[in-house]
């Protein structure tokens, strides 16, 4: 490999710094350039594209050699062993970023400047970036008497690892260095991550184009070389050019210090932000935008005041007040529960109308999908709320968690999405106490990672991660949900107070530093009073998958408590030794009885055989796991549950809602995974009759939908949603369709909940009265739409069951010319809803085209596809058909992008179905960060059939004898 020794490789023929070209569009820049010059430098171009496209097609074997150069020419003494992490030799300290957006074009230019520590003597500096084009490269002493410039050797590219390497000729000293780069990139507007351009339609239907980033994990080294790893903190001072007037302007994670008009020529401005706290590359943010602010004033320590903004296209701005009325809400709420400052001098929040996830925590200006922010109190539902509400209050609680103290590496990442998850519901319930929020974090949170949870293709929560793809996949139900759950257990067993007293002296400890999971376990234990070994507890919960599943026998006054691995296969095989742990949990045991409505806690230790439990008197009933705070499983024997039973049955409110919540969600859970009696489980619905509250309702709705889905081809069918539509019959009417203004939040909650078991299982009222609502809008020449609570019900069923071609192209109509994000979301899952193979299949046609739907949400629109079973196969067959569209569109790198295949085929129950499954996964064996969603899907549709053999013929003879033929 021909190097050159250049001193400011700028400039000058070939390829400048010796960077590689990595991607076509380099490729052609470069010769193009070149092309213009003169003739000699054109032969030389040519040369150059031979040669580089050489190295192109030779892609491996030029990193080998790339690797073989570095270690021939370096003269450090150790040999540099790159792998996907970056030496900690080097460590930046601070960051000048300039960036310089062409939103005309899509490109934009760059340049930044490291403060560098070096902490040993080497001859090479390394560091990220992808896809950018580093035009030129200098290493400046730093506060020296004179600026000495080194001489650098040309830079090498180390694409696997996303990563280039900064050769110097002679040893560099240890010290403070500047390390400076130009280099210029590519807004991507089909790849919504790095540095990115969204665009817009304007009052006037003029497409604005805007400059946004989102860069957690790795994406900020699209932007500007950096250090991309979450333990290299450093300053940031950030310049950021925009087009002058137009009502363009630029936010960053700071507030603008200096406006500088007409810099860097006419026409343009720059503006300079505020020096940053020191924080990681993730967190940074850089927009230009024509946006418009509404902002309040917050109130933070001593007296402090600060402004919290929403920023939104200028014909939204009435939808960003409940959103800012929430987030000063919100962030006062943890700054007195942390008892720490929010340390920055704002708080922005932006709505973002192309985004990759739900919502980013950069530091000081947080992103969201417009979907997610943004709320009309005309015309949104007051689910909406809940989730406006819940996305608001689980990014900030990311400015402690996560900005303030971030996880030293990606395995941790349960310390910033855990806690996120976990805080979310907390501040919330905190500042809307009616709002049932800690009800609503059983089914949202914990319900739901159980079933991931029990499979045996899940995963501790911290675990193992190097390259990005590994990275992207932990962001996952586990780091979320289970991350959560275990949160909210072990605030139960340390108790609140001293809970949160240690959360506060954990992040005053690694304040604007890093921490582990160890650390937080080793706060938490000096802090418990109970002298309690929280690392060796949490230990079992974080370090090994799965849960138990509790099982308690009861002989006289004695209560007797063993434990085992919850699976929901009840013939999944697994080693105990591949865990440290041997599948055993130390256990917070809790549990009430008529005696006593306060829990008792009794810890049952992951080495002890058992766990024996006396009474002096006998108790008339016992229950564990009160208000299912553990994350754990009950089971009873029969004579037991038959007792809980009756409790449910006539007297149910003696329980709390999360405690019946509890019963419901195990009982089925046990006999799906063969634990026990399915007889038992359905016994315990008829108690359903009575009950008035929404969440017990929905986990009644989750299960029996599950078990309707699954019934389906078989000759139960019919029976079972004659069951359900009995069980429900009495609640349907009472709730109606009609909404009032005086319903309370759970009220709002329990309609909707029950129409949509209703109509799910036929119920035919309900669906008649969704029918007439839906024909009776979609012919309405005034299109006064349904009222926003039940609008997602009518158009899904109304369109199911009484929509037809020319309904459905009115429909598409609407939904084509709608500008609301949350309206056009679901105008398109009402389209998902016909009953038409051929429609459906168009839709998804017309689904790729940006102008109808914008990238970030044809997932969804597929996923609604797919439950429509009409759409099932058609989904299938397409995804299939055009895996190489979707992976050229996301990347197998896109995490939307891996938990496809899970949801779209989460009810297939045939060995066919698994076949073809394991055939498509062979034809395009990369999986990207999807691997463990596959191995996912494949165990739930194994499981669904061995569910179907074991279970289909307990059931009918259940329904036999409970349902009338009629
Ligand atoms: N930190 C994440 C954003 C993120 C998600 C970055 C995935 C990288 C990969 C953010 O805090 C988050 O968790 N967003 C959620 C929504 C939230 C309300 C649970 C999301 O985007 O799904
Ligand atoms: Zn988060």
């Amino acid at each position: 490999m021909a190097t050159k020794v250049s001193k400011r490789s700028s400039g000058g023929a070939g390829y400048r710094a010796g960077a590689f070209p990595t991607t076509k569009t380099q490729l052609q820049a470069g010769t193009g350039l070149l092309c213009f010059t003169c003739s000699v430098c054109f032969i030389l171009s040519i040369i150059c594209t031979c040669l580089a496209t050489l190295l192109v097609l030779v892609d491996q074997k030029v990193e080998a050699a790339n690797y073989q150069y570095l270690l021939t020419t370096m003269n450090t003494e150790s040999v540099p062993d790159l792998s996907f992490r970056l030496p900690k030799e080097v460590k930046p300290l601070h960051y000048d970023v300039y960036l310089h957006p062409d939103l005309e074009k899509g490109t934009f230019q760059g340049k930044v400047t490291i403060l560098i520590d070096v902490l040993n003597r080497r001859s090479y500096i390394a560091l990220h970036q992808k896809d950018l084009n580093i035009t030129s490269t200098a290493l400046n002493t730093y506060d020296r008497e004179e600026n000495f410039e080194f001489e650098l050797l040309d830079l090498i590219q180390i694409p696997k690892y996303e990563m280039f390497v900064v050769p110097t000729k002679n040893e560099l000293h240890t010290g403070l260095y500047h390390l400076s780069f130009e280099f210029n990139g590519a807004l991507q507007p089909d790849k919504i991550v790095g540095f990115y351009s969204s665009k817009y339609k304007d009052a006037q239907n003029r497409t604005r184009y805007i400059a946004t980033s989102k860069f957690e994990p790795t994406y900020a080294r699209r932007a500007y070389p950096c250090f991309d790893e979450p333990a290299f903190k450093a300053e940031f001072t950030v310049k950021l050019v925009h087009p002058t007037g137009d009502n363009y302007g630029a936010l960053s994670n700071m507030n603008a210090e200096c406006t500088q008009i007409n810099q860097p020529s006419p026409g343009l401005t720059t503006v300079t932000f505020a020096k940053s706290v020191p924080m990681s590359t993730y967190l940074s943010c850089f927009i230009v935008s024509d946006f418009i602010a509404l902002t309040q004033m917050a109130k933070g320590l001593n007296d402090r005041q600060f402004p919290v903004s929403v920023y939104t296209t200028r014909t939204q701005q009435d939808k960003a007040t409940f959103a800012l009325d929430i987030g000063v809400k919100i962030i006062e709420y943890y700054i007195d529960l942390f008892r720490i400052d929010y340390p920055l001098p704002k708080l922005d929040m932006a709505a973002i109308p192309d985004f990759v996830s739900g919502a980013m925590e950069n530091w000081g200006l947080v992103t969201y999908r417009e979907a997610r922010l943004l709320y009309d109190k005309k015309t949104d539902s007051s689910a909406k709320g809940y989730d406006v509400v819940t996305v608001i209050s689980h990014e900030f609680a990311h400015m402690w968690f996560g900005n303030l103290v971030t996880m030293s590496w990606w395995n941790d990442l349960w310390l910033n999405e855990g806690f996120a998850s976990f805080m979310q519901y907390k501040s919330a319930d905190g500042i809307l106490p009616d709002w049932g929020l800690m009800d609503l974090f059983l089914i949202e949170q914990m319900h739901s990672v159980f079933v991931t949870d029990a499979k045996l293709s899940s995963h501790p929560i911290v675990q193992t991660v190097s390259n990005p793809d590994e990275i992207t996949a932990i962001f996952d139900e586990i780091s979320y949900k289970k991350g959560s759950s275990v949160i909210r257990m072990m605030e139960n067993f340390i108790k609140p107070e001293v809970f949160y007293g240690a959360i506060s002296s954990y992040l005053n400890k690694f304040i604007y530093h890093n921490a582990e999971t160890a650390d937080l376990f080793k706060i938490l234990q000096e802090s418990s009073p109970d002298s309690l070994n929280v690392t060796a507890i949490m230990d079992t919960w974080t370090r090994q998958t799965g849960f138990p599943v509790v099982n308690v026998k009861k002989s006289g006054n004695k209560y007797v408590l063993t434990q085992k691995r919850f699976l929901a296969n009840p013939d999944a095989h697994f080693d105990s030794s591949e865990s440290e742990y041997g599948y055993k949990w130390t256990i917070p045991i809790t549990y009430i009885t008529n005696n006593t409505s306060k829990p008792t806690l009794v810890w049952f230790d992951k080495d002890a055989k058992d766990l024996v439990i006396e009474f002096k008197e006998p108790v008339n009933w016992i229950k564990f796991n009160a208000d299912e705070v553990g994350y754990y499983r009950v089971n009873y024997e029969p004579t037991e549950w038959d007792i809980l039973y009756n409790i449910l049955r006539h007297q149910h409110k003696t329980l709390s809602v999360s405690d019946r919540v509890h019963f419901l969600e195990d009982v089925f859970s046990l006999a799906s995974a063969s634990e026990l009696d399915y007889g038992i489980a359905m016994n315990m619905t008829a108690y359903l009759k009575q009950e008035k509250h929404a969440i017990p309702w929905s986990v009644a709705t989750s299960k029996l939908t599950a078990i309707d889905t699954l019934l389906s081809s078989t000759i139960s069918s019919s029976k079972f949603k004659k069951y359900v539509r009995d069980l429900v019959n009495d609640v349907y009417h009472e709730v109606g369709w009609h909404v009032s203004d005086t319903d309370d939040r759970i009220s709002l909650k329990l309609r909707t909940t029950v129409l949509r078991l209703a109509c799910s299982v036929e119920h035919a009222k309900c669906l008649k009265e969704a029918g007439e609502i839906f024909k009776n809008w979609i012919q309405d020449p005034r299109d006064i739409r349904p009222h926003p609570d039940i609008r997602d019900l009518v158009y899904y069923y109304g369109m199911h069951h009484a929509g037809d071609e020319a309904m459905w192209r009115i429909m598409l109509k609407k939904f084509t010319v709608e500008t609301d994000s949350t309206e056009k979301l679901k105008l398109m899952r009402g389209l998902a809803a016909i009953r038409s193979t051929w429609i459906l299949n168009i839709f998804i046609t017309v689904a790729t085209d940006e102008n109808y739907v914008r990238a970030q949400d044809f997932f969804s629109c597929l996923i609604a596809i797919s439950d429509n079973p009409v759409g099932t196969p058609i989904v299938w067959d397409w995804v299939r058909s055009n895996w190489e569209f979707l992976v050229n569109r996301y990347t197998l790198n896109d995490r939307y992008l891996g938990s496809l295949i899970p949801s779209i085929t989460k009810m297939f129950a045939t060995e066919t179905k698994l076949n073809e499954m394991e055939s498509f996964f062979a034809r395009y064996p990369d999986a990207g960060a999807g691997a463990m969603n596959r191995a996912k899907a494949l165990e739930t549709v194994s499981n669904n059939i061995k569910w179907l053999a074991k279970n289909s013929r307990n059931l009918e003879s259940w329904l036999n004898s409970h349902v009338q033929n009629n």
